[in-house]
């Protein structure tokens, strides 16, 4: 039997969904596929896994066309593989270009031979005050947004099955496409690590944030909670905050449009991303 090991950073549940999708219906097709939060993962341990498996995958959820800092990173540590095949997806809200050519670009590096990569449209997890993108909670509308991604998922997983090599965004457009949004977040992204911040009159001090947060941002000071300034923009602790308490450039949430984002399925636990 075929097995294959799915690599994810997931801020909100959405790239955790499509990955867990993924394995379900990988292994349906006899390819044993088991998924693994990059999060709390040693390189040593990864590297295990890794040469474990006849395939491995790697899922990220686009930022301005970009990886997410943990998961270049976690390329980044990864020792070098020989040709070792995988597939690279994103899952995005509306559209990135060549999000998945992104990180394959990584991985091709480390030696690895990607035959596949894949976008997937997902809900936005984007509720900021400042950038009043719509975002929804309801469940028909995530419901659809699922079912559509899910026909997807499984048109990816056949081409994986049957050995078809299939790279979404890998086109020279796509790349100079992805680039005029990567190019400029990559600029903002210094400027943006210390946008996240904890309005007092909200915050009940319950150190929830401080539990989810990927890369230990959030620290409970005496009196509250403190940033260190090495936001990555998950929106975690935005989105799950059970006070809303969470600010963006020293805005909280505007609680007139609801809670933000609060993941793919009914009473989402983001613990489960640590
Ligand atoms: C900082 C940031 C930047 C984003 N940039 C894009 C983007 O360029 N294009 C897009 O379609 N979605 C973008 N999104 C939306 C997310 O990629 C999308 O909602 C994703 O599915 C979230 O996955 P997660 O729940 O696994 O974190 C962005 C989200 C964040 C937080």
């Amino acid at each position: 039997m075929q097995t294959t090991s799915i690599f994810y950073f997931s801020g909100t549940g959405n790239t955790w969904w499509v990955s867990r999708e993924m394995a379900r219906l990988l292994s349906e097709r006899e390819i044993c596929t088991r998924t693994h939060s990059i999060e709390q993962l040693t390189t040593g341990a990864a590297t295990q896994l890794m040469a474990e498996c006849d395939t491995v995958g790697f899922g990220y959820p686009i930022y301005g066309s970009d990886l997410p800092g943990p998961m270049e990173e976690f390329i980044a540590r990864m020792e070098a593989v020989e040709g070792k095949r995988c597939f690279v997806f994103c899952t995005q809200w509306l559209w990135s270009g060549d999000g998945a050519r992104a990180g394959a670009a990584l991985l091709t590096s480390k030696g690895f031979d990607v035959r596949w990569g894949e976008h997937f449209l997902m809900p936005n997890n984007v509720c900021v005050a400042v950038m009043p993108l719509p975002f929804t909670n309801e469940r028909k509308r995530i419901d659809a947004v699922l079912a559509k991604a899910s026909h997807r998922i499984e048109r990816f997983v056949e081409k994986i099955g049957t050995d078809r090599s299939f790279r979404r965004g890998f086109h020279p457009l796509s790349n100079l496409l992805g680039s005029l949004q990567r190019v400029p977040f990559q600029r903002l992204k210094g400027r943006m690590q210390d946008d996240i911040g904890v309005d007092g009159q909200r915050c009940t001090r319950c150190g929830y944030c401080v539990s989810l947060c990927p890369v230990d941002n959030l620290v409970e000071a005496r009196q509250s909670i403190m940033t260190r300034s090495q936001c990555i923009f998950c929106m975690r602790c935005y989105n799950f905050c059970p006070e809303s308490a969470i600010t963006y450039r020293r805005r909280p949430h505007n609680l007139r449009r609801g809670v933000p984002y609060r993941g793919p399925v009914e009473g989402f636990d983001p613990r489960i991303l640590r």
